[in-house]
């Protein structure tokens, strides 16, 4: 949505035609979302902005037959290295020499994605932050095998989308996550002591330390399953860490696939 408003041709690829359709109606709500304050005293300018940013954006199911036309794949699919490492494995194949590759990934070692292609010097890390049209910003992380030329690239893309892109190196969680997900397990386990009600957790966060949602809103806004992935991987790297350690109440939750907002229940009911 962001590359595409910024004058960006975008390929948006999933898995199944449905997905991409239910995709494509959260981009077209969103946009009017934006639409609405940019072009508050301008409709017309707001209509032709949305029929512009939806004109630059197309559909596939199938990224080996789109990715020979692309300068840039931004990759955010399951926070699993094996499929993310497989699927970087097939699109190294079949994408031009220069295209640059990055990740999403918030947690995973940039450095190992790049491993599993040929053009570690041209993959690097973009990392965005949930709702991303909203959030400023971006996360470029250079490995140590990643050129000058192609992290500078990134910058550059990041700036192009209106975002404030900051570097970290390939370190789990980068700053935001490293920060984030440690903070937000606390919480889980201040609530699972019976120290407080996640509803008054919430209220003390937002109103105590300004933060605009309490820690429980943010995990359900971001998906159990995702914060699970993540603290699941940091914990097999660093199984002493106490601030890695699983929450037995995060697991039951996504057991019972209560991820959260998208489902319609995690730490609270949406429905
Ligand atoms: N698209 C477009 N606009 C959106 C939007 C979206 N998806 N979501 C919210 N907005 C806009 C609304 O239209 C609204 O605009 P307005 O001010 O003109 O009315 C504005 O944002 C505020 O929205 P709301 O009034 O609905 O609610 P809030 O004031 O609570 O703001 C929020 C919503 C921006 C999501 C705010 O609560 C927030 O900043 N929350 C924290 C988000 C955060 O911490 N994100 C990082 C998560 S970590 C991550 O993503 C990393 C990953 O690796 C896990």
């Amino acid at each position: 949505q962001v590359a595409a408003a910024s004058g960006h041709t975008v390929v948006l690829v999933d898995q199944s035609d449905e997905i991409l359709k239910k995709s494509t109606k959260g981009i077209e709500e969103s946009l009017k979302r934006v639409t609405k304050k940019k072009f508050a005293d301008k409709p017309e300018a707001g209509a032709e902005f949305i029929e512009k940013t939806l004109k630059n954006l197309t559909t596939s199911t199938d990224a080996v037959a789109v990715v020979h036309s692309t300068d840039l794949v931004i990759e955010a699919i399951v926070e699993n290295q094996e499929i993310k490492n497989e699927l970087f494995k097939r699109l190294d194949k079949f994408a031009p020499e220069h295209t640059i590759f990055a990740s999403n990934t918030s947690s995973l070692q940039i450095t190992q994605l790049a491993n599993s292609t040929t053009r570690q010097d041209r993959f690097g890390g973009l990392h965005f932050f949930n709702p991303v049209p909203m959030m400023k910003l971006v996360e470029v992380i250079k490995t140590p095998m990643t050129s000058q030329k192609t992290f500078e690239s990134l910058v550059d893309f990041s700036k192009a989308v209106g975002k404030s892109p900051v570097s970290c190196k390939d370190t789990p969680g980068f700053i935001v996550n490293r920060l984030l997900v440690p903070y937000m397990m606390e919480a889980v386990r201040l609530f699972e002591r019976g120290d407080a009600s996640k509803e008054d957790i919430d209220v003390a966060m937002k109103l105590g330390a300004g933060y605009p949602m309490g820690p429980f809103e943010l995990l359900d806004y971001v998906g159990l399953d995702t914060s699970k992935y993540i603290i699941d991987g940091w914990h097999s790297l660093e199984p002493n860490n106490p601030l890695f350690a699983p929450s037995p109440l995060l697991d039951k939750l996504v057991e019972e696939k209560k991820l959260g907002k998208k489902t319609g229940e995690g730490f609270y009911k949406y429905k």
